[in-house]
């Protein structure tokens, strides 16, 4: 196994918290803090104004989120949930027992629920997420639920590779879980070089199962990120008034209007926020100044058709041992095994 990750990163400390059940480790690797204001004042200097995704999920928007996926048209996340219940028998024989499941990002969501419920006898269970505050919550639930798993957390930036502490090892296999088509936030070649950092986590053998939006018509992607109730267009809107919040913004959120489209060529949505007038504001300080009908692009959602990303997973040393569909394929699940 490569070391060098573990090796290379500072030192950590171990949390050995909740004596009777809670998790049974948190280790910090204390991952660089964001710089909202640098990003932001950056990203509004380019050609193409831009506010990164990530920024999307303060307080207010993480609860929008999750209403989102209770909107009728975005189909993503009770499809992928659906999906992993029905194949849960056919990860389980591919998986077999004594696995140690790692989570990018915390598993507070139904999702992982789903996957232990259906693993025969997983014996760990490991998040890693950048934010602590979201992270903490998350496995004390999983720990109070799961009282049979070893169950931890390791605060870390996962763009890069980490090396599992020996608390999260039980013999068995890992499998690394990657759920919600959070990966088509990423640029492909970005995309790419993150599954061969999840490999690199990984003996041959072991398994990652990840969860991938598929490339289909705009009839069913556009009203996904286009809801009626507008739930979709308050998120988008929403990072404009954290500016104002955290930043010191005077952005006015009447003269922005939400703008998502499949941009085809690309396969992926995008999604941005849409000045309707000539306009002035400032953001930490800094006048910006936007010409009417000029964008702030807000996020990329890239799409996938199933070769392209058995391509993608084979070209970093994994191989794709199956990939599952929903019925109407708008979403795929597949299980890579570390070569
Ligand atoms: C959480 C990145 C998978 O791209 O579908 C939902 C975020 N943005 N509606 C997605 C999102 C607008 C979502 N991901």
């Amino acid at each position: 196994m490569d070391k060098t990750a573990l090796e290379a990163s500072a030192p950590e400390q171990a949390d050995r918290s909740s004596p009777c059940g809670g998790p049974a480790f948190l280790l910090d690797r204390h991952p660089p803090k964001d710089d909202f204001a640098a990003d932001v004042l950056e990203g509004l200097s380019k050609p193409q104004k831009q506010i990164l995704p990530k920024y999307f999920y303060d307080a207010r928007g993480s609860d929008l989120f999750e209403r989102i996926c209770r909107t009728p048209e975005y189909y993503v996340t009770r499809t992928e949930l659906k999906l992993l219940s029905d194949i849960g028998p056919d990860i389980a024989d591919i998986a077999g027992s004594n696995v140690t499941v790692i989570e990018f990002g915390s598993g507070s969501d139904a999702k992982i629920r789903r996957l232990l419920d259906a693993l025969p006898s997983p014996c760990a269970y490991v998040a890693i997420d950048i934010s602590r505050a979201a992270l903490e919550p998350a496995i004390e639930d999983l720990s109070r639920d799961y009282t049979d798993l070893t169950v931890g957390g390791i605060v870390a930036d996962f763009s890069a590779p980490i090396e599992l502490p020996p608390e999260a090892r039980c013999g068995g296999k890992k499998l690394a879980f990657f759920p919600g088509s959070t990966i088509g936030n990423m640029e492909r070649g970005r995309a790419r070089l993150f599954l061969a950092d999840v490999r690199a986590m990984l003996a041959p053998g072991d398994g990652f199962l990840v969860g991938v939006d598929l490339r289909k018509g705009r009839d069913i992607l556009d009203p996904a990120y286009n809801d009626d109730e507008g739930v979709t267009a308050e998120f988008n809107l929403n990072v404009l008034r954290r500016i104002n919040r955290e930043l010191g913004g005077t952005i006015d959120l009447n003269k922005f209007r939400h703008l998502a489209f499949y941009n085809e060529a690309d396969g992926r949505i995008e999604m941005h926020l849409r000045s309707t007038a000539d306009q002035r504001f400032e953001v930490a300080g800094e006048q910006i100044a936007m010409a009417r009908d000029e964008t702030i692009h807000t996020e990329n959602s890239y799409k996938y058709s199933v070769p392209e990303f058995v391509l993608a997973a084979e070209s970093v040393g994994f191989r794709v041992l199956r990939t599952w569909k929903d019925r109407k394929s708008l979403f795929s699940i597949h299980y890579l095994a570390a070569i």
